[in-house]
């Protein structure tokens, strides 16, 4: 299991370019078209430093970060997850208790104007190796909320984080899908895969971004963190060749938390749907 997911999430963004006009999924169906691939084009590229301005924390105490909207199993309701505290990796990890921040999204149709207010549930998890000379690992406290009753095709504004604490986001906004029916899609869909972190993966959200798509499908992989200490973030072709003595292949967990920095802008504006694979 090469990247990002230890539950192998399979995530889509979709990226159409074309030299004019982008069509949007209103002017479909179209017939599929298939590009040769060019062989010319450049075969991955250098993962970027955690001590990047992207990848870095940029927020203090227990403000959110992090911050990812994803689509529910209904039209009316939304998912929107963060991340609040810091995640902690070395010797002697003490986990943070989740309890101690809440989970809080308000939100309302009117900029500045919360009407509504929904709490969700907090988690941390741990990853413990049992063997020397490897690091422990203990993330930040994961916060999921979802909300509901939402009304279709409706920008709505939203702050999350802990009010008690006062370590509210900033505000942010989402727009809702039309209720399913004939002729009614998301205006536009990205879909994109194997993002990884690297200068190209930002080159490459910077694309998606200007496309402006309603809902974003993300395919995984997501970035390389497994025996990322051990290979310097480079991969290595035959492992078990080259570590014959490993006693387990480590992951290093940091990464995720740069992935989940590195793609706020999207995350935290933009719909994404996650297909989940067991
Ligand atoms: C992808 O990254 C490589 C090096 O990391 C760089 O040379 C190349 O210009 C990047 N491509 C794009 C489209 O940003
Ligand atoms: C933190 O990073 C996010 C994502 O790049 C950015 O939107 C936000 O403005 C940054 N916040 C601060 C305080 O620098
Ligand atoms: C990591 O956690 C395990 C399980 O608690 C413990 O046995 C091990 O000594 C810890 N390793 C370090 C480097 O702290």
């Amino acid at each position: 299991m090469k990247k990002i997911c230890s539950a192998l999430w399979l995530q889509f963004f979709v990226v159409i370019i074309v030299a004019k006009r982008i069509p949007t999924t209103l002017d479909g169906p179209f017939k599929p078209l298939t590009h040769r691939f060019d062989p010319l084009l450049h075969k991955g590229s250098d993962d970027l430093p955690m001590d990047h301005s992207r990848l870095k924390r940029n927020v203090t105490s227990f403000f959110p970060e992090q911050i990812a909207l994803a689509l529910s199993t209904s039209s009316s309701s939304m998912w929107i997850s963060w991340i609040t505290g810091e995640a902690q990796i070395g010797l002697n990890v003490t986990p943070h208790d989740p309890k101690t921040v809440a989970s809080e999204v308000w939100y309302g149709k009117e900029s500045g104007k919360y009407t509504m207010k929904q709490n969700g549930v907090s988690v941390v998890y741990s990853q413990l190796y049992p063997f020397e000379g490897l690091w422990n690992y203990t993330s930040g406290i994961i916060h999921h909320v979802k909300i509901d009753g939402l009304e279709p095709e409706t920008k709505y504004y939203y702050k999350c984080g802990d009010s008690s604490l006062v370590a509210m986001s900033d505000e942010l906004a989402f727009e809702t899908f039309p209720l399913p029916a004939p002729n009614k899609y998301p205006r536009r869909i990205a879909v994109v895969g194997d993002l990884g972190l690297t200068s190209n993966t930002t080159t490459t959200i910077d694309h998606l971004i200007m496309n402006d798509p309603s809902m974003i499908l993300m395919v995984g992989d997501l970035t390389y963190a497994n025996q990322y200490l051990t290979t310097g973030g480079k991969g290595a072709s035959c492992y078990s060749c080259q570590f014959p003595d490993a006693p387990i292949r480590e992951t290093f967990q940091p990464r995720w938390d740069g992935w989940g920095r590195c793609e706020v802008r999207v995350d935290a504006s933009y719909t994404i749907h996650r297909v989940f694979v067991k």
